[in-house]
Parts: C-alpha cells; structure tokens; sequence
C-alpha cells in the first residue's frame, strides 16, 4: 500500500473495517515443526480448521499420519512429514515438501522444542548442545529457509516462535532451555526488522503450562489423554491467576490470530498465553486463593 492509498483509506471512515473473513487462512500454507502432539498439534489443527493447507514436520512418524490425516477430515489439504528438526538438512527437506505439494508455503510454525530439569552445574553436555538444537537451532534454520521460499514467491507470510514464559523469566533448573527460549524472543524482533520489507511477520507466543503430553511426562507415546501416566498438577494450577492450565487450542487461537490479516499491522512481539502468569510477576496466587509476592 502506497503513502497516498494509505491517506485514503485513514480518511475514509466508510471503506475502513474489519470483517470476520479477515480471520480465515483459506489459501494459505502452512508448515508446523513438531506438529504432531500437543501445542503443536492444536496448532496444525487451529490452522486447518480456518482453512490453511498445513504439514506437520513430527519426529514421530504416526503422529504426522494421524494429525495429517486429522487435518483432512477438517477438510483442509494435510502432509505428515516425519522429520527430525535437529537435523537442519531434514528440516529444509521437510519444508521442501511442504512447498512442493501445496505450491509455496507462506505460514512458518516453530512449535518442536522440550525441555528435562535438572541443576545446570551438573548437565551433561549432550543435554545441553539437544536443549540448543532443538528449542533454538531449529528456529534459526527453519526460519531461514521458510523465509527464503516466502521472499523467492514475493507473497509475504507470517512465521510464529513457540517460545515460553520461562524465555522472560529466570527458571532455575531449566537454565539452557530458558536461555534457547529468551534468544526466541530476541530472535523474533530482529527477524521482523530484517524480513518487514518482505511482508513477513514475525512474532511469538509464550505459554505457560499448557496440558499436552509433554507437559504430562509422555514424550513418545499416543497422544490421546487417556494414555498419559497419572500427575498432579493441582498446584501448579493454583498458582496460575487463571486458576487452572492452559489448553492448546488456546495457544492455537493466538497462533491463527497472528497468522491472520486480523494481525497484518502485528510484528515483532510476544504474546503471552498463559492465563496472568507473566502480568503477576513476583505475585503468586496461593492454593486457598490467596495473593502473596513471590518470596
Ligand atoms: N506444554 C507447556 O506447558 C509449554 C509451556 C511453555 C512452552 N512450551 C513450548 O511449546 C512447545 C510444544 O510443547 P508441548 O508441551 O506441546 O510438547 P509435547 O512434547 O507435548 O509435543 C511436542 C511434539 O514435538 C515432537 N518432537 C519432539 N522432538 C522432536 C524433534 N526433534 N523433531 C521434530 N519433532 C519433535 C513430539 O513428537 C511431539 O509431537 C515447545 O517448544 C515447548 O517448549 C510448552
């Protein structure tokens, strides 16, 4: 849009609006990193459900049939892409794919990452180079890639960086995920400077607990809640201001948000989806419903 379109269309209360069409994701094309379960799942399938063609890039093969197949039953185009995101050659391989059977891909996810506690002095430095590999190095190589696709088609697009709470927040015991997560968000803001001339946005979400079958300690297995091993996270919960977990299709609503033209003049930023948690800060809401500052 021109400086003189752009005049006319402040000016003109008549024509300016937004429609609930401006939500839809009809035509668009979709790649999901680690799209198979969980946030990324809900993700796949938000996506899908407002009309994008998506592939999910799992590193478990049953979890891109079955989401893919998932996906055609909403009625949109789906692609099951088992792929490693630690493996940046796979990963470009994988978004090739993508490209290849939708013709172009102009949506980037980059939902895979994980994470295993523990004290840093005492990390192992394979845990520590797979905590980079997978919640940042992905990031960086796909959104690289994508990017490269979307400005080779000259059609823009939107990528969203799965990021979490703990990138905006010290997390003892989680030291280098926290670390991979933090540089998400950073990684975010420069990359919607870089790419704004291109039409692609760039931006994050980051989640607070959220149930997925990670976040319930079933890193492999079916994705089906039934299937989970029993927790409590009662506590945790309680200490949301929401006063409960979060759901991935709450993260899958802001995703398609920000995929949307609902969000076209939206770039660089972290959204938080996580119930309060990052807008209480030091404050903490007690089990008995109680506000107390963090000790
Ligand atoms: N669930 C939460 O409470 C929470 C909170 C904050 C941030 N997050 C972030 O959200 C994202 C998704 O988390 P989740 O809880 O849905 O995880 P999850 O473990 O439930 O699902 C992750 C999915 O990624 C796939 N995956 C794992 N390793 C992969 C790899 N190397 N290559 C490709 N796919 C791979 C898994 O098979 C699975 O389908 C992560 O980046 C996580 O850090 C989650």
């Amino acid at each position: 849009m021109d400086s003189e379109e752009l005049m006319a269309r402040a000016r003109d209360v008549e024509t300016i609006g937004i429609s609930p069409h401006d939500i839809m994701l009809s035509g668009r094309k979709a790649v999901v990193t680690g799209g198979g379960g969980g946030i990324g799942q809900g993700i796949a399938l938000g996506l899908a459900r407002f009309g994008a063609s998506v592939a999910v890039l799992d590193i478990e093969p049953e979890r891109c049939t079955a989401t893919a197949a998932a996906i055609e039953r909403l009625g949109s185009p789906g692609l099951g892409v088992p792929t490693d995101v630690m493996d940046a050659a796979a990963l470009r391989n994988g978004i090739d794919a993508a490209a290849e059977a939708f013709g172009g891909v102009d949506i980037l996810i980059n939902n895979a990452g994980g994470v295993r506690g523990g004290p840093f002095v005492s990390q192992p430095e394979g845990s520590i180079r797979r905590h980079v590999e997978i919640n940042l190095m992905s990031c960086i190589f796909a959104t690289q890639h994508a990017a490269n696709l979307m400005i080779e088609a000259g059609i823009g697009g939107s990528i969203v960086n799965v990021a979490s709470i703990e990138g905006l927040r010290a997390a003892p015991g989680f030291a280098v995920y926290s670390a991979c997560k933090a540089a998400m968000v950073q990684f975010t803001k420069t990359m919607a400077l870089e790419l704004s001339e291109h039409q692609i946005r760039v931006n994050c979400l980051a989640p607070d607990h959220t149930i997925t079958p990670g976040n319930r300690g079933n890193r492999n297995g079916p994705v089906t809640p039934q299937t989970w091993p029993a927790t409590d996270n009662e506590e945790w919960a309680r200490l949301i201001p929401a006063g409960r977990e979060g759901l991935v299709e709450e993260q899958a609503s802001a995703a398609v948000w920000l995929c949307s033209a609902m969000s076209e003049y939206t770039t660089g930023i972290t959204v938080s989806v996580d119930g309060g948690t990052w807008a209480s800060s030091g404050w903490l809401r007690t089990a008995d419903g109680r506000w107390i500052q963090n000790p």
